[in-house]
């Protein structure tokens, strides 16, 4: 896996949207095909989000060609809740760019048969022709989407219990009380994560750095389904100054090194 580290939040922000601007250009200069983006909410892609929504405005990209697919939702909010997922990403980027109504896809956690809405997700998902690139931001305790610790590493799209540290973290959305935050939710799977062609996830601020450490240094293990990415073939963490606290000196310059001299080539 690639570090991409930045002084702060924006700084990675900024990085991360460009990056997923060029991607989608790429794309679009080589093939009619669509561009298939995983998308995740949370705190940290507002900024990635931000930039991509002035990107869109003056027109150095388009998401007419882009299908995506959110990585989770809450079971069993109103999807007008204004902390649903889906009111989420409306807010923060749908209604702000152009990508067709028809192409933005989110896990339905009011589905009468749950099962079956995630079977049916992984499959459109792959009639879609897989994911391109999957944007993700990472939680305190290392878990990607909603794969708890002690998540299989090969799980897929299913319905997943929250731990009660999830519920007191996102507390801060509903009112402080974590007993108001769904106690489950819809999830891609880690291997669903693992499965795009290229994996970019964002980590901002010293409440991620514990996460950092474990999915970077430590084992890959179930513990931190973030550490994952350490058998993906193009997995890049994009982080800050602050999210990188708890690495190791000589880990923290592997990675400021091989940026440098890939910036020289
Ligand atoms: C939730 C989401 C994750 C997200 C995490 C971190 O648990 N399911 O996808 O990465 O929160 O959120 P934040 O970016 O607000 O720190």
């Amino acid at each position: 896996m690639k570090l991409i580290i930045r002084n702060n939040a924006a700084e990675g922000s900024l990085w991360a949207a460009h990056y997923i601007a060029a991607a989608i250009n790429a794309k679009a200069a080589r093939t009619s095909e669509p561009f298939v983006l995983g998308l995740c909410t949370g705190s940290t892609p507002i900024g990635t989000y931000n930039e991509l929504i002035r990107m869109v405005r003056a027109g150095e990209v388009s998401f007419k060609n882009v299908i995506s697919f959110n990585m989770d939702e809450y079971v069993g909010l109103p999807v007008d809740h204004p902390e649903s997922y889906h009111s989420f990403m409306h807010r923060q980027l749908f209604d702000h760019i152009d990508e067709p109504a028809a192409n933005i896809h989110i896990l339905d956690g009011n589905a009468a048969d749950l099962d079956a809405e995630c079977v049916a997700y992984e499959e459109a998902i792959a009639a879609a022709g897989g994911f391109d690139l999957f944007l993700g931001g990472v939680g305190e305790d290392g878990h990607i989407a909603f794969n708890e610790p002690f998540s299989p590493l090969c799980s897929r799209t299913r319905v997943m219990t929250l731990t009660q540290d999830t519920r007191e973290v996102n507390a801060r959305f509903f009112g402080g009380n974590p007993e108001a935050v769904p106690a489950q939710a819809l999830t891609v799977g880690v291997a669903t994560v693992l499965s795009a062609r290229e994996v970019v996830i964002l980590a901002f601020g010293p409440r991620k750095a514990r996460a950092l450490r474990d999915a970077v240094e430590g084992p890959m293990s179930h513990y931190c389904t973030l550490s994952g990415m350490q058998n993906h073939p193009a997995g890049t963490i994009v982080c800050d100054e602050a999210a990188v606290g708890e690495l190791k000196v000589s880990s923290y310059r592997y990675f400021k090194a091989v940026e440098a001299a890939e910036n020289r080539l």
